[in-house]
């Protein structure tokens, strides 16, 4: 069941240091070995800051694409100590970024700060990773559908070019955790939310949705039969290039 082009998202949260660039070549030379590369998939890697420039300068004319992990909620230049803009970032030659994660809402991102920030990042041109999730409380009290079509309300408008915007479903209680959805109850959930989306936004198409949580060699057999999924958003699998290249691997044997 495997159609369309999917993502395979690596986010680094807070790793890596130069030298961590030896992880990207890794992939880089499995990715272009491999048969399927332009058919069939895409790779994006998202390192800290820090890295970001130096890494798609190097990266600048491969298939691998680098995108940032966040940015400050207001554009431009300002005084706003420690903070990035999505200005910024695009002037260094990023066009990815991931928005909305749980573990930046955790520590204080609200829905206007989120909805500010795709606000920002899409008049920069960017392609955004949108970030939205049920935590543990609110899939046992089954909140699961209201909180994601919150998120989702809040977060995007339907004037925006949806082109741009894939959604990375990421259950805060799978983060982590090695816990993970029975295939089933996640095939219901982005099937939910591409209808959902495709009517609240009045859009023509349905939009990209990845699911991010606890995906690794292992469990990615479990989200081979989901046809409907446009791939993934790896964390701690992702630092190893290993463990990355086996999650490609297993998802086409
Ligand atoms: P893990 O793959 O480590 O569960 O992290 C998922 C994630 O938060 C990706 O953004």
């Amino acid at each position: 069941m495997i159609g369309h082009i999917k993502y395979f998202v690596g986010n680094w949260k807070m790793f890596g240091i130069p030298r961590s660039i030896k992880i990207i070549d890794r992939i880089n030379s499995f990715f272009n070995k491999d048969k399927k590369n332009n058919k069939s998939y895409k790779i994006a890697i998202a390192p800290p800051h820090t890295l970001i420039q130096d890494f798609s300068n190097k990266y600048k004319n491969k298939k691998i694409i680098i995108s940032a992990q966040n940015c400050y909620h207001k554009d431009s230049f300002g005084a706003h100590t420690g903070q990035i803009s999505p200005f910024m970032i695009k002037n260094i030659g990023i066009k990815f970024i991931i928005i909305g994660h749980s573990e930046n809402r955790a520590s204080g991102e609200t829905d206007k700060i989120i909805q500010e920030k795709i606000q920002f990042t899409l008049k920069n041109n960017f392609k955004v990773f949108l970030c939205i999730g049920e935590n543990s409380t609110e899939k046992r009290k089954k909140k699961t559908f209201t909180v994601l079509k919150n998120q989702l309300k809040s977060a995007l408008n339907k004037r925006y070019n949806f082109n741009n915007i894939i959604i990375a479903y990421e259950p805060v209680w799978s983060i982590g955790t090695g816990k993970i959805l029975s295939p089933n109850e996640l095939k219901k959930i982005i099937i939910f939310l591409k209808k959902f989306i495709k009517n609240h936004f009045k859009k023509k198409t349905h939009i990209k949705i990845l699911y991010g949580g606890s995906v690794d060699k292992k469990s990615i057999y479990k989200f081979k039969s989901i046809k409907e999924l446009d791939g993934f958003l790896i964390g701690s699998a992702s630092k190893s290039s290993k463990n990355f290249i086996d999650i490609i691997k297993n998802f086409y044997k």
